[in-house]
C-alpha cells in the first residue's frame, strides 16, 4: 500500500488518544498538539508520530517523503450531517427569502422540500450520482474525510430507495467513511397532507423493512418540527427502526421547541441535530443521555434563524459536534471551514472547541471515532495540510478562505 512521511509540519493537532471517543464540557477545550513534527502513514493507516528533532532513523526504502513546510497538520473534518444527493439547486427560494418569505412560508407554499421531492421522481439514479460525486468532491476538497448523508427526498418506496442506493455508490467509490440515513419521515408527501396515519403506515411496513432488506441505511432520520413530524409521530417511527436495529440520528427544535430532543434521547438516539430553537428542559434532557448535539450554524446563517446555544449545552457537560447540514433548502455549503468559522463566530466556541466538535466529536455522531476525528496512530491517515498559519486560531479567524494546501486521504495525496 505504501509509505508517506511527512517532515516539517508546524504544528501537527488534534493528538487525542485511542481510548478517546468523544469529548464534552471542558475537555472540549482540550487539542493536543506537538509543534515541528513528522507524521508516518503506512498502509492507509496512522504508523507514528514525532518531533522533527527526534526523526525516524531507519525508514522503509519505498516512503515517500513530502514536507509541510511549516503548514498545519489538521485530522480531516467529520461531517456528521449532510443532504447531498439532490436533483436540482433551489435558488428561486434563496429569491423568494430575499424578498421576505420564510422557510416556513415557502414549505407551506409547497416549495422546500416538497419541490426536491418533486424533481428527485425523474432524476436517474446515475444523474443523482453523478451531481452528488461533483459535491462530494468539492467538500473532500475542502477538507472533509468523513460524512454522513440523508435520503429523504424520494418520499415513496422506489425513490427513497433510489436515493440510498446512490449513497451506497458513494460508499463504494469514495476514498473516505460514509454513513447512511432514512429519512423517508422529512415531510409529508402532498397526497398524504390530510392522511398522516397512511404515510407513517408506509413508511413502518414497507419502506423500513426494504431499506433494511438491503441493508441501505446506518440510521433513522426524521424531522421532528411543528409542521412536519409531531413528537408521537416520531415515537412510532423510531420504536419501528429499532427492530431493523436502525439508531436514531434525528432533526430536532430547527423550528420551534419542538418535542425532538426528548423523542431522540428517549430512543437513545446517536445525535439529535439542529436545536437552534432550545429551552432548558431540552438541555436537561441531553445533560442526563448519551446522544451527542449536532449544531449546524451554516443553516442558522443562511436562513437567518436564531444560533444553537452552544455555550449552554458545553457547560451543562453535552458533547457537542458540529457539522455543514448541505442541502438544496435550507444550506447550500458543504464547506466545514466556514462551519468552524461560524461555530467560533456565532456560537461562541473556541478554536479548540470548534475543531474538536467538527473532528472528533462529528466522528463519534457517526460512530467512527475508532477510525477517524483525530492525529491518533492505527488511525486512518485522513487528515490535511494547511499553508503555514500564525496560530491556530487563524484558520477559523480567516473566514471564507481555505488554509488548506494539501489533502491525505488513506496515507496518499488527494
Ligand atoms: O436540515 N430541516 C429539514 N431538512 C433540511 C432542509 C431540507 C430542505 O429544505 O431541502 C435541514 O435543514
Ligand atoms: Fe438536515
Amino acid at each position: 500500500m505504501g509509505t508517506l512521511l511527512i517532515t516539517n509540519i508546524g504544528t501537527l493537532i488534534g493528538l487525542h488518544g485511542a481510548n478517546v471517543r468523544l469529548l464534552k464540557g471542558e475537555e472540549m477545550q482540550q487539542l493536543l498538539s506537538l509543534n515541528n513534527a513528522w507524521i508516518l502513514c503506512k498502509d492507509a493507516k496512522i504508523e507514528a508520530y514525532g518531533s522533527m528533532t527526534d526523526f525516524p532513523t531507519r525508514l522503509p526504502n519505498d516512503v515517500q517523503v513530502l514536507s509541510a513546510d511549516q503548514g498545519y497538520v489538521f485530522p480531516s473534518w467529520c461531517d456528521s450531517h449532510s443532504h447531498i444527493v439532490f436533483a436540482a439547486s433551489r435558488e428561486e427560494e434563496f429569491v423568494m427569502k430575499i424578498k421576505g418569505k420564510s422557510y416556513e412560508d415557502i414549505a407551506a407554499a409547497g416549495g422546500g422540500i416538497l419541490n426536491s421531492a418533486l424533481k428527485m421522481q425523474s432524476a436517474t439514479e446515475e444523474d443523482l450520482y453523478e451531481a452528488a460525486a461533483m459535491r462530494l468532491t468539492d467538500m473532500i476538497a475542502q477538507g472533509t474525510g468523513a460524512l454522513e448523508i440523508k435520503s429523504g427526498y424520494g418520499l415513496t418506496l422506489e425513490t427513497e430507495l433510489k436515493m440510498l442506493r446512490v449513497i451506497r455508490r458513494l460508499k463504494e467509490s469514495f476514498p473516505i467513511p460514509i454513513k447512511a440515513s432514512f429519512l423517508a419521515a422529512h415531510t409529508y408527501p402532498a397526497a398524504y397532507k390530510n392522511n398522516h396515519e397512511g404515510y407513517l403506515e408506509q413508511i413502518i411496513d414497507e419502506m423500513l423493512p426494504a431499506v433494511a432488506n438491503e441493508g441501505l441505511a446506518d440510521y433513522m432520520d426524521a424531522f421532528c418540527e411543528k409542521g412536519f413530524f409531531s413528537p408521537d409521530e416520531t415515537d412510532r417511527l423510531l420504536t419501528a427502526a429499532a427492530k431493523y436495529n436502525l439508531k436514531p440520528k434525528i432533526h430536532a427544535n430547527q423550528l420551534s421547541i419542538s418535542g425532538g430532543v426528548q423523542v431522540g434521547v428517549k430512543h437513545e438516539a446517536l445525535s439529535v441535530d439542529h436545536l437552534e430553537a432550545l429551552d432548558q428542559d431540552a438541555v436537561d434532557c441531553l445533560a442526563n443521555s448519551n446522544t451527542i448535539a449536532t449544531l449546524l450554524p451554516s443553516c442558522s446563517f443562511y436562513l437567518n434563524i436564531p444560533y444553537a446555544n452552544a455555550r449552554g449545552l458545553i457547560k451543562a457537560n453535552v458533547p457537542v459536534a458540529i457539522a455543514t447540514d448541505h442541502n438544496p433548502g435550507s444550506t447550500p455549503s458543504g464547506n466545514m471551514n466556514f462551519v468552524v468559522s461560524l461555530a467560533c463566530i456565532k456560537l461562541k466556541m473556541l478554536p479548540e472547541e470548534a475543531i474538536n466538535a467538527a473532528t472528533i466529536n462529528g466522528a463519534a455522531a457517526m460512530e467512527l471515532s475508532e477510525q477517524v476525528g483525530s492525529i491518533t496512530p492505527g488511525k486512518r491517515a485522513n487528515f490535511f495540510i494547511t499553508r503555514p498559519m500564525p496560530g491556530l486560531a487563524y484558520l477559523p479567524y480567516s473566514f471564507g478562505q481555505s488554509q488548506i494546501k494539501t489533502i491525505i486521504l488513506n496515507g496518499k495525496v488527494w
